[in-house]
């Protein structure tokens, strides 16, 4: 079971247990269920057993607060429509969260600069983008190199579409549509990733397969469990971003 599911399923076990014993003690009295003191119950409920497993420490605080806000927000009366709206466009951007454990957040300017230095004079650039986001990087970069090759894939498709618009002028920038674990690597001799630690040692499996020798993998902020790189670069101090370079 992934991530996400196990946290649902503890979560739902918890409330489960807690509305099992509470609903038949107060149905058998005839009496209203308080239904703020019950989200508490499951919150701490939740909150305890994801310490005794061991949970990373932003899922025990989500397990804690869920149940109480989910409470607290029914108390003003929102129409659900505007839920299922919120859910469908956090679905559109966030798509990769739920399915990979990997969502979005972009690269910042110093990481385009120290890829442009690190990438100054190479000849034949065939550059990938795996989970494009916005473009961040692959517009920059595919306008400072006009003779080298860029792609970028993207599965979320808010976030596809938002940056098929950005990259549209660019004639060395192929903006695709799809799954970077779809995307054949062989074609590339630079290949950048800005993911998660979760698909970090798959994806090593991948691009050591298939990747030409002589090529370089780029992960910026996570790198390969295990693997020593062959560079790293401080990008900027205060974002703490570094890139991890492994040469094929
Ligand atoms: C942290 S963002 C990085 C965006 C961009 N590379 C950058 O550096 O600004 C990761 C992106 O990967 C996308 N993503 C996650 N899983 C993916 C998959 N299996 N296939 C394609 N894109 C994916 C997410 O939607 C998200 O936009």
């Amino acid at each position: 079971m992934n991530t996400p599911l196990r946290q649902f399923a503890l979560q739902a076990a918890c409330a489960v247990l807690v509305l099992s014993l509470i609903w038949p003690y107060f149905g058998f009295q005839a009496g209203a269920i308080p239904w703020a003191e019950a989200s508490f119950v499951i919150g701490f409920l939740a909150f305890t057993v994801a310490c005794f497993t061991r949970q990373p420490p932003w899922w025990r605080l989500i397990h804690a607060l869920f149940a109480p806000l989910v409470w607290a927000v029914s108390q003003w009366s929102i129409d659900p429509g505007w839920f299922l709206l919120a859910f469908i466009l956090l679905l559109l951007v966030y798509r990769g969260a739920l399915t990979g454990q990997v969502p979005l957040y972009l690269s910042n300017s110093e990481t385009v600069d120290a890829l442009e230095n690190l990438l100054s004079g190479r000849e034949d650039l065939r550059f990938a983008d795996l989970g494009a986001g916005i473009g961040s990087i692959l517009l920059p970069l595919a306008r400072r190199f006009p003779k080298g090759q860029f792609a970028g894939v993207e599965n979320a498709p808010l976030t596809w579409l938002w940056g098929r618009w950005r990259c549209r002028a660019q004639p060395n920038l192929d903006w695709r549509w799809g799954n970077y674990w779809a995307l054949g690597l062989s074609r590339f001799n630079v290949v950048y990733a800005f993911l998660s630690p979760a698909p970090m040692a798959e994806l090593w499996q991948k691009v050591k397969a298939e990747l030409p020798v002589g090529s370089l993998f780029i992960s910026n902020s996570f790198p390969v469990p295990d693997v020593a790189p062959d560079e790293v670069i401080e990008v900027d101090g205060r974002s703490g971003r570094t890139l991890f370079c492994y040469w094929m």
